[in-house]
C-alpha cells in the first residue's frame, strides 16, 4: 500500500458534506488559474512545485488610458485570453497529465473571478479532476518559496513574518501552525495604490510602481523628506498609513514642474529626487515594524511578496537588513511578485496536500475577502494548509 492509500480522503470546504469524490491528501501535478484583476495567468506546477510552465497575458496597455483597471474591460479579457494561453501552455507540456486545478477564488473583481472560477471548475468537470479554490492573499504568501530555476517549491519554515505589498494589501502577517495572522494594517492606501496615485497624477501612465521605481533610481533619495504619520490610537501603534505621503509628494510635484508633465519619459531632475525621496521614505515606513514585530514573534524567516515586492529599493534593503540582523530573507523572482498563476497553483497543491478540495459544481467567488484577523466567521484559520 503507497502512502496516499493510507490517507483519509480529503473533503469538500466549499460545501461541507457535499457527494463528490475527493482523493486524498498527495501531491498532485497542478494547473493554476489567476484572474483575479488585471492579468490573466496560468501555470503547470509538478507535485513538488517545480514550475513547469507558466504564461501570463498583461492587460496594462488596455487599461492604461484609463489610469485605473476598468472592470468590463478586465473580464473580456481575461475570457479572450484564458484558452490562448492554455493552448499556449499545452504547446510546451502536455496538459494531459494534469490531476489537480487550482483556481483564485476572491478577492479581486467579481467578473474577473467568475470567468476564472468558471472556466477552471469547467475543466475540472469535464475531465473529473480535483478542484481546489484559492484566496489570493494566500497565493502572494506562498510566493516566496517558489523558484523559476527549475527547483522544487520550498518548504516554509514554522514561522515566518510575511509583509504583503500590493495594490490591494500591506500587512505583515505572521504565518505559524497553520495560520496566518495580521500583525498590522495600512490605515488608508494600500502602498501600490499610492504608488498608482501619485503616478497618475503625474501623468507617468499606469501602473505606477515600475515606472518611479525605474526614475528614482536616476534621483537622490535625500533631497526631500517627509513627516511620518501620527496614529493617535495606541493599537496601531505598528500601521502604515500612506495617503499624508502621496498628498505631500503630489503638492511638492506641482509647486516643482507644471503637470502632468510634458515628456514622462524624461521628467526634470528635481522630480526624480522627488519620486526617488518618496520611494526611499514609502519603503522606511514599510521597514519601521520589522524590528519590533522580529523581536517579539522570533520568526525563522522573513519573507516580502506583492507587486511592490518587485520594488529594487525595498529589495535592496530588505537584504541588507537581514544580513545586519542575522535573519534570513526570502523574497520571490521579481516575476512572481506581481499576479501569477504560479502562486496560486503553489497554494492550491498545499490545500489539497491538507485534503482540502472545493466542488467543481459549486465553487463561490468571493469579491471582498470574507475573513477578518486571520479567521473567518467561526474562528477558524483561513488559510490551515499555510
Ligand atoms: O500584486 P499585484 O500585481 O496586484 C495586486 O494584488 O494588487 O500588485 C500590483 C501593484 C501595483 O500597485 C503596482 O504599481 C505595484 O504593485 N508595483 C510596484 C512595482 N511593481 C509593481 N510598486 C513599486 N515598485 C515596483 N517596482
Ligand atoms: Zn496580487
Amino acid at each position: 500500500m503507497t502512502d496516499d492509500a493510507a490517507r483519509p480522503p480529503g473533503r469538500i470546504v466549499s460545501e461541507p458534506g457535499a457527494r463528490f469524490p475527493v482523493p486524498g491528501p498527495r501531491s498532485f501535478r497542478t494547473l493554476g488559474i489567476e484572474t483575479s484583476c488585471d492579468e490573466t495567468a496560468v501555470a503547470l506546477l509538478d507535485g513538488d512545485g517545480r514550475v513547469l510552465a507558466h504564461l501570463l497575458s498583461s492587460q496594462a496597455a488596455a487599461h492604461a488610458p484609463y489610469l485605473g483597471v476598468v472592470p468590463e474591460i478586465a473580464a473580456r479579457h481575461h475570457l479572450e485570453a484564458l484558452p490562448l494561453l492554455l493552448d499556449g501552455i499545452a504547446r510546451d507540456v502536455p496538459l494531459d497529465g494534469v490531476e489537480l486545478v487550482a483556481v483564485t477564488r476572491g478577492p479581486g473583481l467579481i467578473g474577473s473571478l467568475l470567468v476564472g472560477t468558471c472556466f477552471a471548475s469547467a475543466w475540472a468537470w469535464a475531465r473529473s479532476l480535483p478542484l481546489v479554490g484559492v484566496d489570493h492573499l494566500e497565493g502572494h504568501l506562498v510566493s516566496p518559496f517558489v523558484s523559476l530555476d527549475g527547483e522544487p517549491a520550498r518548504e516554509a519554515p514554522a514561522s515566518t513574518l510575511a509583509l504583503v505589498v500590493s495594490g490591494g494589501h500591506s500587512s505583515y502577517f505572521l504565518l505559524a501552525g497553520g495560520a496566518a495572522r495580521p500583525l498590522n494594517r495600512t490605515r488608508d492606501d494600500a502602498a501600490g495604490e499610492v504608488f498608482d496615485k501619485l503616478a497618475a497624477a503625474l501623468g507617468l501612465g499606469y501602473p505606477g510602481g515600475p515606472v518611479i521605481d525605474r526614475l528614482a533610481e536616476d534621483g537622490d533619495r535625500r533631497a526631500f523628506e517627509f513627516a511620518a504619520p501620527r496614529i493617535k490610537d495606541p493599537s496601531g501603534a505598528l500601521d502604515f498609513s500612506f495617503s499624508g505621503l502621496k498628498t505631500a509628494t503630489m503638492r511638492r510635484a506641482a509647486e516643482l514642474a507644471e503637470l502632468p508633465l510634458a515628456d514622462p519619459g524624461r521628467p526634470p531632475q528635481a522630480i526624480l529626487d522627488l519620486l526617488a525621496s518618496f520611494r526611499r521614505t514609502v519603503v522606511d515606513w514599510l521597514l519601521a515594524p520589522l524590528d519590533a514585530l522580529v523581536e517579539t514573534h522570533r520568526p525563522q524567516v522573513v519573507a516580502a511578496s506583492g507587486g511592490v515586492a518587485a520594488n529594487r529599493e525595498l529589495r535592496r534593503r530588505l537584504a541588507e537588513w537581514g544580513v545586519v540582523r542575522g535573519v534570513e530573507v526570502v523574497l520571490p523572482p521579481v516575476a512572481l511578485t506581481t499576479d501569477n498563476a504560479v502562486m496560486i497553483a503553489r497554494a492550491g497543491q498545499l490545500r489539497a496536500r491538507a485534503g482540502l478540495f472545493d466542488d467543481p459544481r459549486s465553487l463561490r467567488a468571493y469579491p471582498r475577502a470574507p475573513w477578518k484577523a486571520g479567521a473567518d466567521r467561526k474562528g477558524r484559520p483561513v488559510f490551515p494548509s499555510l
